[in-house]
């Protein structure tokens, strides 16, 4: 695989460095509920930081905001407390979320520039954005020299394991709520597990229209709930057997009892996505059964991204029974998919 220069071989005492990191982390009633890619992004700010740099400016994006309304919700401001409380001092500087400028998901120059003036090199620590051209992630790298960070790094070096050979059975593991970005990813990455496990929200849509054009495996059963609220009522219906408008929020005891052995039989696990609402305590079997046949799985080398399937993961006190817990999700499933991501191709090669 091709590897962007690294953040090491850069001289950037004395400098002004823009740091694009991921630091898109769950919320829960205004908090940081998840703060691992928080975590992840301190050694490269460390080591700028230990290296003498004169000011070190981190930039993300938060959410998907769209109204102005949205900007309380995905302001910056409790990211950056959690930062600060993980690295004090007063030569870093937080941005506000890149997504409040429409010129970022447009990957407009103009606000390249924006977040280029008065800074000297820039340093793309963003794995879990790297699948995206945007302004912080692609078009500004082409204005300052540009490097990668330690977590881009190391994320490139872990995940280039699932895409040569692997043992076998690969077991690949999807779910979560973004499934119109997944679904593209599922087709051209599918054919090469031996077999694939759906839950969650994609399981949801798949009943609706299968575009997949090589077998999976769909639950039998679901948790159905009448409304999309914590306490709605609820109960457990065959997979296509919902009543009319319910939701199906979980997989059921059916499905998880199938799904962890075949997760239990693998040699090379890659999940990414809940099996359902398990921020829902009463929705939260499926993915429990899941994260705990994947960290029972020592013979596996197993792989787990995405913000919330690793929050999970942190919940149960599991994560580090994980061969690599990615903190990309989308990113990790194009990676796996052979693509070049944008943000690591516009940083030049080592
Ligand atoms: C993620 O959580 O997958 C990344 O931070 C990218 O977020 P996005 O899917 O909203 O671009
Ligand atoms: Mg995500």
């Amino acid at each position: 695989m091709r590897l962007p220069r690294s953040v090491r071989d850069a001289d950037v005492a004395g400098k002004t460095v823009l740091v694009r990191a991921d630091l898109n982390v769950p919320l829960e009633h205004g908090e940081v509920a998840d703060d691992t890619r928080i975590r992840s992004s301190v050694p490269t700010l460390a080591l700028l930081l230990e290296h003498g740099a004169a000011e070190v400016r981190v930039c993300s994006h938060l959410g998907r905001p769209k109204t102005d309304g949205d900007r309380a919700t995905y302001s910056m401001e409790p990211v950056e407390r959690r930062l600060r409380e993980l690295l004090p001092g007063n030569r870093l500087v937080v941005l506000e979320n890149t997504r409040f400028n429409p010129g970022e998901t447009k990957n407009e120059d103009g606000f390249a520039r924006e977040l280029a003036a008065g800074c000297d090199l820039y340093v793309n620590d963003a794995f879990g954005s790297a699948h995206r051209a945007h302004a912080s992630t692609e078009a500004v790298a082409h204005l300052l020299p540009a490097y990668a960070g330690l977590l881009l790094l190391a994320e490139l070096e872990h995940l280039s394991a699932l895409l040569g050979d692997v043992e076998r059975p690969f077991v690949l593991v999807s779910g979560g709520a973004k499934v119109d970005d997944k679904l593209g990813v599922l087709q051209n990455l599918g054919g090469r597990a031996d077999t694939v496990l759906i839950g969650g929200k994609m399981a949801e849509q798949i009943r609706v229209e299968n575009p997949l054009d090589f077998d999976v495996v769909l639950p039998t059963d679901v948790v159905g709930a009448s409304a999309f609220e914590p306490d709605a009522e609820a109960g457990i219906f065959p997979f296509d057997g919902l009543p009319e408008g319910w939701l199906g929020l979980d997989i059921g005891p059916l499905t998880r009892a199938s799904y962890a052995p075949a997760i239990t039989g693998a040699r090379t696990i890659f999940w990414n996505g809940p099996m359902g609402v398990f921020e829902w305590s009463r929705f939260a079997e499926g993915t429990k059964a899941v994260a705990q046949a994947v960290a029972g799985n020592d013979a596996a080398f197993s792989v787990v991204g995405g913000a919330d399937s690793v929050r999970a993961l942190n919940e149960l006190g599991l994560a580090e029974r994980i061969s690599w817990v990615s903190t990309g999700g989308g990113a990790s499933l194009e990676l796996l998919e052979g693509k070049d991501l944008p943000g690591v191709a516009a940083i030049p090669e080592a």
